[in-house]
């Protein structure tokens, strides 16, 4: 079958990768993708918003199968746009739809969510500018530290967690008042801190029946000893060490289970990928939030993992068919290590010649800011290549990982050294 990926970063890479191994697919298409994914696939210049040029693009190259990557076409309805189309409505799309897809676009919508079914989170209570001294109030019945979480989405970048009182107050104000992450922190919830190890755990579900994908933790500070401003993911290990059968059990039964009950008691059309960041307090997992997609660069050592073919594997998302499936996952552990541009997460340079991808041979290479430019590869992004390694466990994959990075060069190229280091 013809099959489409839209996004243009490692996660979509990594799908594309796994997708291309896939003895059922046909013709291969990114949108718009990357210069890794151009050489197993045909990049299509669209963007993942773009749906009337997604739909033009479905129906001339007779694709079956949509797989999204990044939330922004989820959030904005693109699972309904496909349902309500007479022409697209048999077109099988991975991703929940507009009101599914909400658990990620809202926090208060997904706390909410938690308090309904009963899903262990941190205490919360969200406030407008309507309500801004209220806000304050209750910011004082807190402790240190304080968090507060922009409810839209602001790329990341709209959790807040403040030591001192009178700056949370600050920070409060120019979220409601003064627009600091713009519509996005029009509403703001201000949830207790949990002091614990995070991990994140992947579902894949039809609506009806889930498989649990493994585990991962990623790394999302630029600096050295989780230091610095917060990026997208500077790195990622699967599985997370410490999740062990006791821990997932509870997490299955106490979040995994209630999760999917919760959507179909709300009758919410859900195709696709549960992310569920945690916390583990005490050995009690509690939920921080959902995303309604893979994690990048998570994706880049969980998919590498799953031996079942993923075209089955979608195919039974979409059909509501998961019951049938036997998920079958590499034992080997994953490390990935992402190299970016210098200045990310703030300003950094496009354009620079990335050199000796071809010297890599025991990792994988997978491109998450790349393009072509004159028939050379060049740096495209903050987040560039994740260099993802599998191996006996995760600190020789790493040692992988690392030793092939010594390969690769790009005008000021920056990683992190030290992925894995608090396990
Ligand atoms: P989020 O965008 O919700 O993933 O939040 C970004 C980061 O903030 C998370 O990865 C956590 O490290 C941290 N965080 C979020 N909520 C809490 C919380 N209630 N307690 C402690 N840390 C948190
Ligand atoms: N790496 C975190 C995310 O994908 O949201």
């Amino acid at each position: 079958m013809n099959i489409l990926v839209l996004g243009s970063g490692g996660r979509e890479h990594t799908f594309a990768y796994k997708i291309a191994e896939s003895p059922r697919c046909e013709n291969l298409f990114v949108a718009p993708g990357n210069a890794g994914t151009a050489l197993i696939a045909e990049n299509v210049a669209i963007s993942v918003n773009d749906f009337r040029a997604i739909k033009q693009c479905v129906l001339e190259n007779k694709i079956e199968m949509v797989v999204v990557g990044p939330e922004g076409p989820l959030v904005n309805g693109i699972y309904n746009y496909f349902a309500d189309s007479s022409s697209l409505k048999d077109v099988m799309l991975i991703g929940p739809s507009k009101k599914g897809a909400l658990l990620e676009g809202s926090k208060e919508r997904a706390k909410e969510f938690m308090m309904a079914h009963g899903i262990p989170t941190a205490a919360y209570e969200s406030f407008t500018a309507e309500n801004l001294d209220e806000g304050k109030s209750f910011l004082e019945t807190l402790q240190s530290p304080y968090v507060l979480k922009a409810d839209g989405l602001a790329a990341g970048k709209g959790v807040l967690i403040i030591n001192d009182l009178n700056e949370a107050k600050t920070e409060l104000e120019n979220m409601l008042s003064h627009s600091k992450f713009g519509e996005a922190s029009s509403t703001v919830v201000i949830e207790e801190f949990l002091d614990g190890i995070e991990l994140s755990v992947f579902v894949l579900t039809d609506g009806q029946n889930y498989k649990i994908l493994p585990t991962a933790k990623d790394y999302k500070r630029i600096g050295e000893g989780d230091t610095g401003l917060n990026t997208g993911g500077m790195g990622a290990i699967s599985p997370a060490p410490f999740a062990d059968e006791s821990l997932m059990r509870k997490i299955e039964d106490q979040i995994v289970i209630p999760t999917i009950n919760g959507l179909k008691e709300e009758q919410i059309d859900y195709k696709g990928f549960v992310f569920i960041g945690l916390i583990k307090v005490d050995n009690e997992p509690f939920v921080i939030e959902y995303n309604v997609r893979m994690g990048d660069p998570e994706s880049e050592v969980v998919l590498p993992r799953i031996k079942n073919d993923l075209v089955d594997l979608f195919e039974a998302t979409a059909t509501q068919k998961l019951d049938g499936i036997s998920l079958e996952i590499d034992q080997r552990a994953a490390a990935t290590v992402m190299l970016v541009s210098g200045g990310y997460p703030e300003a950094y340079d496009n354009g620079k010649e990335i050199i000796g991808i071809e010297h890599i041979g025991d990792s994988i290479v997978f491109h998450a800011g790349t393009a072509v430019k004159d028939g050379v590869t060049v740096t495209n992004g903050g987040r560039v290549i994740a260099v993802t390694s599998l191996d006996t466990d995760f600190k020789q994959a790493l040692k992988k990982s690392y030793r092939n990075i010594e390969e690769l060069y790009f005008d000021k190229m920056y990683y992190r050294t030290d992925i894995g280091f608090d396990l």
